[in-house]
């Protein structure tokens, strides 16, 4: 099974404030759901509290919520108390690629497992606590890159990357 990672950033790494993004990209938003649709993915219990209501779960996909408490419920969700049981699920089920969706603790603890990054990296700085974590160029190439302009609906231009784990 392919582990990978999806996120989107700012230059100073930034990717959320105040349990929210800092931004508004819709096709950002979009290549999201394209690229995790109909697979597994894994989510820190703070970024699943951030998800509007309409979105939990998010559909098509099966929902894995990590979380230490053992009593939490997430309607439409799978709650595991470790990153490892929830990989191991998703193994078991025959998942060929299981996405980690953040947020920044979970990104923290997903890393080392990575085989693949999907990053939008966005042309602006942005104010927030919640970081992504770095990686070295040493352990990880880049395989595309995408750019996507600044217009009506996108107040920042970005690019769509992909980096492989040498
Ligand atoms: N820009 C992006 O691409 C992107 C993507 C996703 C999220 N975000 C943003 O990221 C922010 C949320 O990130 P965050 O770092 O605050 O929280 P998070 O990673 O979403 O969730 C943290 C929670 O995960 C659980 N957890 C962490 N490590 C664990 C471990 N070793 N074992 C078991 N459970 C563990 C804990 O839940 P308990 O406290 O319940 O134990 C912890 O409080 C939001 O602002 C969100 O909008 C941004």
């Amino acid at each position: 099974m392919n582990v990978s990672m999806i996120a989107a950033m700012g230059k100073n790494r930034v990717i959320g404030k105040d349990n929210d993004l800092p931004w508004h990209l819709p096709d950002d938003f979009k290549y999201f759901q394209e690229t995790t649709k109909g697979h597994f993915v894994i989510m820190g219990r703070k970024n699943w509290e951030s998800l509007p209501h309409k979105f939990q779960p998010l559909p098509g996909r099966t929902n894995l919520v990590i979380t230490h408490r053992n009593d939490y419920q997430a309607g439409g969700a799978l709650v595991f108390n470790t990153l490892e049981a929830a990989l191991r699920l998703a193994r078991d089920k025959s998942e060929r690629e299981a996405f980690i969706i953040g947020g920044g603790e979970v990104y923290r603890m997903g890393l080392p497992h990575a085989d693949t990054i999907y990053l939008t990296e966005i042309d602006g700085e942005f104010e927030g606590a919640v970081t992504f974590p770095e990686f070295s160029e040493e352990d990880w190439t880049e395989v595309s890159r995408h750019h996507h302009k600044i217009d009506d609906r996108h107040a920042f231009s970005f690019d769509f990357v992909i980096y492989k784990r040498r």
